[in-house]
């Protein structure tokens, strides 16, 4: 059993230049897989909203639908660094409901660290749940939360003027006591100055290598997700397609008959035959 990773192993990984690699994962299968596939964390991601529950975005999620997800993600994986990313208006309103629902996913769900969008605006918030003792990571470039004021799901930083807001923003997050920082779909050039200029782990989606390890969305990586691709993905294998054969073949083997075969049904125990036929003749 390997020994569950904290924060001073995610420092020591970067002093050493070790990148971390970690994925989104939603549920108990994913989980246990990707434990064993030896993950250094697991994010449970409010991207839960679009690639399980079928919305169009991230914002209907709930701290429920979280919290339920998170449950079954750590179950699947005890021994993995787990992250609870706190969906649409969980933090946004004020510090007592940040801090709260921060906590829920520790006291609930048994995350080692919550996830929250947003650079300056949201570094009250950072501050007011590391105090209540709570490991935050923050989340600047693309924030999928606020994707309507940014344009869409848009790469984010590409031009100087955004590009220095970014580098702000970072920097507030540090200061506000964040345990480390994800940049998500800004230019590699940006990534490594920020990755440079942080004493804080560093990590991308999207924002090319110079960091300290990437995430990306097993739903994308799997090919299970079918709305859209972003450029920053890599399939690593086409699910689905498995999965849709797997479906054809079944509803075919039903129609024709040809399943359950003998080897997937439960006969009358062995000597019991007859008295089985005895009680049938009760009902004629
Ligand atoms: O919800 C999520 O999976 C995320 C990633 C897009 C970073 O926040």
């Amino acid at each position: 059993m390997t020994k569950k990773k904290g924060r001073l192993e995610f420092i020591q990984m970067k002093q050493a230049g070790e990148r971390a690699a970690w994925i989104t994962a939603y549920d108990f299968p994913t989980a246990s897989f990707a434990e064993g596939a030896g993950m250094d964390m697991i994010l449970v991601g409010d991207s839960l909203g679009m690639v399980v529950l079928g919305y169009e975005g991230t914002v209907p999620v709930t701290m429920d639908d979280c919290i339920r997800h998170s449950q079954a993600v750590r179950r699947g994986a005890p021994n993995t660094f787990c992250i609870g990313d706190m969906p649409f208006l969980s933090y946004q309103v004020s510090d007592e409901d940040a801090v709260r629902n921060a906590g829920r996913f520790l006291k609930e769900a048994d995350m080692d660290a919550v996830k929250l969008e947003g650079g300056r605006r949201v570094a009250g918030r950072i501050r007011a749940i590391t105090d209540a003792g709570i490991q935050v990571m923050g989340h600047i470039g693309l924030t999928p939360q606020s994707s309507g004021q940014l344009g869409g799901f848009k790469a984010q930083g590409r031009d100087p003027d955004s590009a220095r807001e970014l580098i702000k923003d970072a920097l507030a997050v540090q200061e506000a006591g964040a345990y480390a920082l994800l940049l998500e779909a800004v230019p590699p050039e940006l990534t490594e100055y920020i990755w440079k200029k942080l004493e804080i782990p560093v990590y991308s989606i999207g924002a090319g290598a110079p960091c300290d390890g990437q995430l990306i969305i097993c739903g994308d990586m799997l090919g299970l997700f079918q709305a859209f691709t972003p450029k920053f993905v890599k399939k690593y294998a086409n699910v689905a397609e498995v999965e849709i054969a797997a479906f054809k073949e079944y509803v075919s083997d039903v129609k024709q008959g040809v399943f359950p075969a003998d080897e997937h049904v439960y006969h009358i125990l062995k000597g019991k035959e007859e008295d089985f036929a005895k009680m049938l003749k009760e009902f004629e």
